[in-house]
């Protein structure tokens, strides 16, 4: 359906509202009754006149015959700590419209548009307050679009209703066929744009498609319910998602934004001080390599004795945690309705003797649930089972949804999920229990409201290389430029042993080692894993990069990027700073002025490099450690290898006068 916005016709009414340092502006514009908004940045457009409005199964849209009927305005200037994250300070600084609509005639509806304008970006959307002429509806289209200024290059992630585990793939605009969010563009003037959503909480999620007779525009596709024709279930009052464009001049930019987060309620957890992020290893790469079985029997991964074999490796290396997955029974009717029960551990695998092993040691245990797509019953099943995990003393647990999701025709990403991953956090927060969600619904900032949603897959992650043709050496420079946009990912970095001959001779990681380090800071997951088997680490240098790594930051910077080409991101954690860069399947030489350090102060500078002859698919386990001494007014030379990466910690040198 295509609604001529711009046809000539005088515009009855406009409302506008710039950032606070003036540069982008929104305006809401009523032509003939029917609503619009465009945003533009220093006076040029980003979004042209593109439609908002709704369309019911039973009630009539919800699209014109609009006036004005009452205008607000606000400013926001806040600043907050969160949890965990990228920063330990964030400014939420913006101004903000909302705009009441109310239909002429008989029936009077009313919708409020509400936009929120920040210096890197905007958020918009629509209010339905409670009101005579609207009580409970059906949404089957969210007429929202987004008619960009020209046929921008995008990097985009197919519009599966199930699954975020895609590669990206780099189009025009005009060859995008269907996107998940966020959706990553640049203009042909090197303007970087995002467009997602935030605080998604009793919605569909949405997705976006090429708006037919429209060029260069995409219009919002909320997932549907099993109908293939209700999207929301909805009543009055009702807000939507925000719907988000994140506008930077870098790629940097939009990294550094958390326009996200700000979008979202402040921390409704009173006492955070049982969250806490958490560096972990795991009985999991092995179950992926085939080394080790999920289910019972010879090769069983989850037993007390190996549990025990990777308390001892995190306690010898200092890490916080360790995840075991295959420790409950149920993975022998995998697919079968009702498989898991969460709380009977296999016979050869005790709970508490592994818990208890593990606390005399400092190591956290990361419980699992695997769902296998069966949240119609984990919901029956959750409350005991994180009753069992509260008893035995494990705080943080793994959930999974790898499958189609009972209630049948349910998606990943529709209504009815999204509620219920909602409902898992929530009685996880009553229970003082931190998430790490796979195959959830993207993150759109709800970690500032529930700080124990701590990281998610959603993300083709590092399994992919285990068992299929895997991730080739660009996903990882898409990744922080798109997905992660979002907030964190459990891609699970670290492999060592990056060919794994002895289990899988035709699969490989596609990176060099230096790389797998690197991603230690260009990911951001407040829980990281360390991901590889114990014996590949024990007694290898390397490692020692990822015992100093922590797994939150004070601040970021992007120090360099293209998209899908190469990334050097530095993050400070207290007075030490660390820098990360990757490159694609392209070697190159970067020239990174260490700037960021602070000016007058010397620091050790411990480096991780690619080996002369390192190449991902050749030499990719060839790394050269060195230590050098750096100030603020020196650059530093990233030889990267094909495939390869950098990695380095940056730690003042305190002089004695
Ligand atoms: C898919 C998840 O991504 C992976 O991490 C997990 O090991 C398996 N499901 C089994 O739960
Ligand atoms: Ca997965």
């Amino acid at each position: 359906m295509t609604t001529a916005l711009n046809s000539g016709a005088t515009p009855t009414a406009t409302e506008a509202v710039s950032s606070p340092d003036g540069r982008i502006e929104a305006v809401l514009v009523l032509t003939a009754g029917r609503p619009a908004y465009s945003i533009s940045y220093d006076g040029r457009p980003v979004i042209e006149p593109s439609t908002l409005g709704f369309r019911f199964k039973d009630d009539p849209p919800l699209l014109g015959g609009f006036v004005i009927d009452a205008v607000e305005r606000a400013t926001v200037d806040e600043t907050w700590k969160p949890v965990w994250g990228s920063a330990s300070e964030i400014r939420n600084h913006c101004n903000e419209l909302a705009v009441r609509l109310k239909e002429e005639g008989a029936a009077e509806r009313v919708m409020t548009v509400v936009f929120r304008v920040f210096d890197d970006g905007v958020g918009f959307r629509c209010v339905l307050p409670e009101q005579p002429g609207l009580g409970t509806f059906d949404i089957v289209s969210e007429e929202t679009t987004f008619r960009f200024a020209g046929d921008h290059t995008v990097w985009w992630n197919r519009n599966d209703y199930d699954s975020y585990e895609h590669l990206f793939r780099e189009t025009p605009l005009s060859a995008v066929e269907g996107a998940n969010t966020p959706v990553t563009m640049v203009t042909a003037e090197g303007l970087c744009l995002s467009i997602h959503e935030a605080n998604l909480t009793d919605y569909s999620g949405m997705t976006l498609v090429p708006e037919e007779g429209v060029p260069n525009s995409l219009a919002a596709e909320l997932v549907p319910w099993p109908d293939g024709v209700t999207c929301v279930l909805g009543s009055t009052p009702l807000v939507t998602p925000w719907r988000t464009i994140q506008i930077g001049e870098r790629p940097g930019d939009l990294v550094e934004s958390h326009l996200i987060q700000n979008l979202n309620e402040p921390c409704v957890i009173e006492d955070t001080s049982w969250i806490r992020p958490m560096k972990y290893a795991g009985i999991w790469w092995s179950l992926h390599i085939g080394k080790e079985s999920w289910h019972e029997g010879p090769t069983h991964g989850a037993t007390t004795e190996n549990a025990r074999r990777y308390i001892d490796f995190a306690a010898g290396h200092g890490l916080d945690a360790i995840l075991i997955e295959g420790w409950n029974t149920g993975w022998d009717r995998w697919g079968a309705r009702g498989a898991f029960d969460y709380i009977t551990p296999y016979d050869d695998f005790d709970l508490e003797e592994v818990v208890r092993y593990g606390r005399e040691r400092n190591v956290a245990i990361i419980g699992h649930h695997e769902t296998g797509g069966d949240a119609a019953d984990y919901e029956t099943r959750v409350d005991t089972a994180f009753d069992l995990y509260n008893r035995v003393g494990i705080n943080a647990v793994k959930t999974g949804y790898a499958g189609s999701i009972y209630p049948r025709g349910q998606h990943h990403h529709g209504q009815w999920m999204v509620f219920h991953y909602r409902t898992i956090l929530e009685k996880a927060a009553a229970k003082r229990i931190m998430l790490d969600v796979h195959e959830p619904i993207k993150p759109t900032g709800i970690s500032r409201t529930y700080p124990n949603m701590m990281t998610r897959e959603g993300v083709r992650g590092m399994e992919y290389n285990a068992w299929s043709e895997g991730n080739p050496p660009e996903h990882t420079t898409i990744l922080p430029f798109t997905r992660m946009l979002a907030g964190p990912l459990d891609y699970t970095p670290g492999i060592f042993d990056l060919t794994f001959d002895e289990y899988k001779p035709d699969n490989q990681v596609h990176t060099t080692l230096a790389k797998q380090l690197a991603l230690y800071v260009v990911l951001l997951s407040p829980l990281q894993m360390a991901a590889d088997l114990p014996e590949n680490y024990e007694g290898n240098p390397a490692f020692e990069f990822i015992e100093r790594v922590p797994c939150t930051w004070d601040e970021t910077r992007v120090l360099d990027a293209a998209i899908g080409d190469y990334v050097v991101i530095a993050r400070r954690s207290g007075a030490g700073w660390y820098l990360g860069g990757i490159t694609d399947e392209e070697g190159r030489t970067l020239q990174v002025s260490l700037d960021f350090l602070a000016a007058g102060m010397h620091y050790d500078a411990r480096i991780f490099r690619d080996g002369t002859d390192a190449h991902w698919e050749t030499g990719p386990a060839s790394v050269d450690i060195s230590t050098v001494n750096v100030g603020a007014q020196d650059t530093m030379t990233l030889e990267l290898a094909p495939g390869g990466g950098a990695a380095a910690h940056f730690t003042p040198v305190i002089t004695e006068e």
